[in-house]
C-alpha cells in the first residue's frame, strides 16, 4: 500500500509529507472507520463532513443497491428518471412555499458554478442583461472549479491556477465575537458599499455561507443575514446560500436559511443530501427564477449546462432514503437537542486548557482555536494519534462535525480525546 500513496494525488495535501505518515482507510461502521493497519479512529469530521448518518447504514445502502439493479443513470440531456422527480417532490417539500424547481448535479461545486450560472442567465432573460458579478467573502469555501474558485476568498488556493474568472469581488466576513446589528455591522454596510461602487446593473449575486465552515465556523452576527437579504433585494441582486455543509441537519435544522428565519433565492446544497453514500448536490431556485427559464421552444431560455452524473438515480435513490432516515429518527431534533451538550462539553475543555484561545459551535459543526497554525497542525496530528479525526481551520483551529447520529457519549468520548490531544500537544 505504502508504494500506491506515493501515486495518489490526496487533495490540499504535500504528498511527500502525506507518503511519511499516510492515512489509507479501509472501512467503516457506525462513527469510526479502519485504516488498512486495522486502527481504528473515531470520525469526528464525518468524511469531510459528509457521512451524516455514519457508516454501514443499511436503509440508504439498500436504496442505493435497489437502484443499481433498477436503473443507473438515466441520459441526462434528452430525459429524467422517477427518482429525479420524486427526489425534487421531496426535497421541495422541506422548504417554504416559493422555490419551485430543483437543478441536480452531483458534487457541490459543480451546484455552485450552476448558481453562478443560473443567476447570470437569469438577469439576462429579466431584462437586466448587465449583471455578471459576483460577491463572495474573503474566507469563504465554494469549491475548486474554476467559477467556484473563483468565488473562494483564499489567495493561496487560487495562485496557481489564476487567471481566474471575471467577475467576482469578495468583502470581508465577520469576525468571531462580532455582534453587531444589521444596521451597524460594518460588513453589511461593505456589501452595500461594492454594490454601489460597482454600479448594481452590473451586479448579479452575492453568495454566502451562512455558518462559514472552513474559516473556522464563523457564525452571522444577529441581523447579518436578514441584513444581507434587504440590502440584495435593494439593488435588485439575487442571493445565493451555499449551504454544501450547513444544510440537511449539521446546524440542527434542515437548512441554514430555516434557522437563521432568511431564504435566499438560489440555495446549493450537496454533502449531507446522501449522507456520502452516493454523489448528488443541487441548486433549489426560487419561483421568481424558476420563471425565467420557463419558454416555448422558440424562446430559448431553456438551461444551457449540465453534467451527465447530475441527478444520477442512484445519488437520488440514496437522497431519498437518507430524508427517510432523518425524519424517522428525529436525527435533526436529536442533533438540535445535543447541542448545548456539545458546546457545553468544549467550552469546559477550554476552560481547562490553556492552549485554547475559544470555542464556537452550533449543531454538530465546531471550531477549537488554538494559538497558531502550527499549533493546530499539532493538535490534529495528535488527535488522530489517539484514534480521532478531525479538521483543521484556516484560521489556527481545529473544526469537529460528528456524524449526526453520535449520541451524547459519543460526542463525550470526541471532546475526551480531543482534550488529550490538546493537553499533549501543549507538552511537546
Ligand atoms: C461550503 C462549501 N461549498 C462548496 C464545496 C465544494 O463541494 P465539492 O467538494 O463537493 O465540490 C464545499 C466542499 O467542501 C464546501 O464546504
Amino acid at each position: 500500500v505504502a508504494e500506491g500513496v506515493s501515486r495518489v494525488m490526496v487533495d490540499f495535501t504535500q504528498m511527500r509529507a502525506f507518503e511519511r505518515d499516510p492515512l489509507v482507510l479501509s472501512r467503516g461502521e457506525g462513527i469510526r472507520v479502519w485504516d488498512v493497519e486495522g486502527k481504528v479512529y473515531v470520525d469526528g469530521v464525518s468524511g469531510v463532513m459528509t457521512m451524516n448518518l455514519g457508516y454501514g447504514n443499511q436503509a440508504v445502502i439498500q436504496a442505493v443497491t435497489d437502484q443499481l439493479q433498477r436503473l443507473p443513470l438515466a441520459a441526462p440531456t434528452s430525459a429524467t428518471s422517477d427518482r429525479m422527480i420524486e427526489v425534487t417532490d421531496r426535497l421541495l417539500r422541506l422548504l417554504p412555499p416559493g422555490f419551485g424547481a430543483i437543478k441536480l448535479h452531483s458534487g457541490g461545486s459543480e451546484s455552485v458554478e450552476g448558481a453562478f450560472k443560473i443567476a447570470r442567465q437569469f438577469h439576462r432573460q429579466a431584462g437586466s442583461p448587465g449583471r455578471y458579478k459576483v460577491i463572495s467573502r474573503y474566507g469563504a469555501y465554494h469549491g475548486a472549479t474554476m467559477g467556484a474558485l473563483s468565488a473562494t476568498g483564499y489567495a493561496a488556493y487560487k495562485a496557481p491556477y489564476e487567471p481566474l474568472v471575471p467577475g467576482f469581488l469578495h468583502v470581508a466576513p465577520p469576525e468571531p465575537g462580532h455582534d453587531h446589528l444589521a444596521r451597524g455591522c460594518s460588513c453589511i454596510e461593505d456589501f452595500d458599499r461594492v454594490i454601489r461602487a460597482e454600479d448594481p446593473s452590473t451586479v448579479a449575486a452575492v453568495v454566502v455561507e451562512p455558518v462559514m465552515t472552513m474559516a473556522g465556523v464563523l457564525l452571522p452576527p444577529a441581523g447579518y443575514l436578514v441584513g444581507l437579504r434587504e440590502v440584495c433585494d435593494r439593488h435588485g441582486v439575487l442571493l445565493i446560500f451555499d449551504e454544501i455543509i450547513n444544510g440537511f441537519g449539521r446546524l440542527g435544522a434542515w437548512f441554514a436559511a430555516e434557522r437563521f428565519n432568511t431564504w435566499p433565492d438560489l440555495l446549493v446544497f450537496g454533502k449531507g443530501v446522501t449522507a456520502g453514500y452516493a454523489p448528488l448536490s443541487g441548486v433549489v431556485l426560487s419561483d421568481r427564477v424558476a420563471e425565467a427559464f420557463s419558454g416555448a421552444a422558440e424562446d430559448h431560455v431553456q438551461y444551457l449546462s449540465g453534467h451527465t452524473y447530475g441527478g444520477n438515480p442512484v445519488g437520488c435513490a440514496a437522497a431519498l432514503a437518507t430524508i427517510t432516515q432523518l425524519e424517522d429518527h428525529g436525527i435533526i431534533d436529536h442533533v438540535r437537542e445535543l447541542e448545548p451538550h456539545l458546546q457545553g462539553r468544549l467550552e469546559a475543555l477550554a476552560a481547562r486548557q490553556p492552549a485554547v484561545r475559544g470555542v464556537r459551535s452550533i449543531g454538530f459543526l465546531a471550531c477549537v482555536d488554538l494559538p497558531s497554525q502550527a499549533a493546530a497542525a499539532a493538535v490534529a496530528r495528535e488527535a488522530r494519534e489517539l484514534g480521532l479525526l478531525t479538521l483543521p481551520s484556516t484560521r489556527a483551529g481545529v473544526r469537529l462535525a460528528p456524524p449526526l447520529v453520535s449520541s451524547a457519549a459519543d460526542l463525550d468520548e470526541i471532546v475526551d480525546i480531543l482534550e488529550r490531544a490538546v493537553a499533549s500537544a501543549a507538552r511537546d
